[in-house]
C-alpha cells in the first residue's frame, strides 16, 4: 500500500455523519465530466442501479484501503466487464475520482493536506489495478 488508509478511513466517516446519501454529488460531477456516460444506465429508472454500484464501490474502496481481501481483484474485473458496458478502460476510475471530489465537498475545511494525499495515493493505485487487469500483478509494482 502505497498511502496512509486512516485520513481516508476518518474522511469517509465524516462524509457519512454529515450527509445521508453522497449518490446524488457523485453522479453530477461523474456525468458533468463524461456525460456520454449518463445513457449507459437507462436500466436505472429509481436509480438503485445507481445508488447499489455506489454503495458496493465504497464498501471495496473500505476493503482496498484495509484488509484488501477482494477489492483489488474486484478492480480488475469490473474494469473489464465495464468494458462490456460501454465504459472505456480509462474512464472506469472516474467514478473513484467523483467520490473522492465528493467527500472533499462534503468535508469543506476539515479535508485536511493528508486526506488529499493519501486519496491521490490510493486513487493512483486504483488506477493502476484498473489498466492492469492481470490478477497475478503483484501489488508491490503497483508504485508510480
Ligand atoms: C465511470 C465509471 C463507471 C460507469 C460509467 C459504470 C456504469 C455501470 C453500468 C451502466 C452498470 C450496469 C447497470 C445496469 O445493470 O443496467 C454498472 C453495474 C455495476 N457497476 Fe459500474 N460503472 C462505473 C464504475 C464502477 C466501479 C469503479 C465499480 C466498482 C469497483 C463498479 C461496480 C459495478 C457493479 C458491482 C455493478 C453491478 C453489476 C456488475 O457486477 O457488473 N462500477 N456500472
Amino acid at each position: 500500500m502505497t498511502f496512509n488508509s486512516g485520513p481516508i478511513e476518518l474522511s469517509l466517516e465524516i462524509a457519512a455523519e454529515r450527509t445521508g446519501d453522497i449518490a446524488p454529488q457523485v453522479y453530477q460531477k461523474l456525468f458533468a465530466r463524461h456525460p456520454e456516460l449518463e445513457a449507459l444506465f437507462v436500466r436505472d429508472t429509481t436509480g438503485a442501479i445507481k445508488g447499489e454500484m455506489l454503495a458496493r464501490t465504497i464498501e471495496a474502496l473500505l476493503d482496498f484501503i484495509g484488509p484488501r481481501a477482494y477489492a483489488r481483484h474486484m478492480v480488475q474485473t469490473e474494469a473489464v466487464t465495464h468494458e462490456g458496458y460501454g465504459v472505456p478502460r480509462e474512464v472506469f476510475p472516474a467514478f473513484f475520482t467523483a467520490i473522492a471530489d465528493s467527500i472533499r465537498d462534503v468535508l469543506g475545511d476539515d479535508w485536511t493536506e493528508d486526506m488529499k494525499l493519501s486519496w491521490q495515493a490510493m486513487l493512483a493505485e486504483i488506477a493502476f489495478f484498473a489498466a492492469h487487469t492481470d490478477q497475478k500483478i503483484e501489488a508491490a509494482t503497483a508504485a508510480p
